[in-house]
């Protein structure tokens, strides 16, 4: 390479190394320890895509959907007559103690109180839920 065209790939070699992590790579990271945690927690009972049969009701698109509502699943009448919607606080709520939240509940008790531990599965069930359900359930 000649003189004159290495300055330039230095100087922009340098801006992008320089640069601070953009909050897409937070995200990223996120996401991804979202995924490990919800793969340690929830995938026992949970698919994260509706054609995959487990014993819990898919998780794909549950952000703000309304709770109970996934058509083949046979759902607790707890559940299915809560009314409630699945908002970031309804799942943190349910995640921090689901039996307590909803008495009634089929789903095992889960415990999860780590706020940050929370925030993770939350960006994963965020990143597993493109479809927009906030029309559907005001
Ligand atoms: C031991 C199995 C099991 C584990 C582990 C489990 N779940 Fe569940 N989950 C269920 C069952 C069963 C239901 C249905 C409950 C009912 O009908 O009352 C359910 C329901 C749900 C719902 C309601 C979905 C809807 O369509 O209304 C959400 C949200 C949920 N679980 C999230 C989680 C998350 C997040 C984790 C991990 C932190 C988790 N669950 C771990 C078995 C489990």
């Amino acid at each position: 390479m000649r003189p004159q065209f290495a300055l330039p790939l230095c100087a922009a070699l340098v801006a992008t190394i320089g640069m601070p992590a953009s909050s897409d790579t937070y995200q990223d990271v996120k996401i991804a320890a979202g995924k490990s945690l919800f793969d340690a927690e929830c995938r026992l009972c949970h698919a994260d895509n509706a054609d995959d049969a487990s014993y819990g009701p898919p998780l794909e698109n549950v952000l703000y959907r309304g709770a109970g509502t996934f058509e083949d699943y046979d759902y607790s009448i707890a559940l299915e007559a809560s009314g409630i919607v699945w908002t970031p606080a309804a799942l943190r709520a349910w995640m921090e103690d689901n039996a307590g939240f909803m008495p009634g509940t089929k789903m095992r008790h889960v415990g999860i109180k780590d706020r940050t531990v929370q925030d993770f599965i939350l960006s994963y069930l965020a990143a597993i839920s493109p479809q927009d359900n906030t029309a559907a359930s005001d």
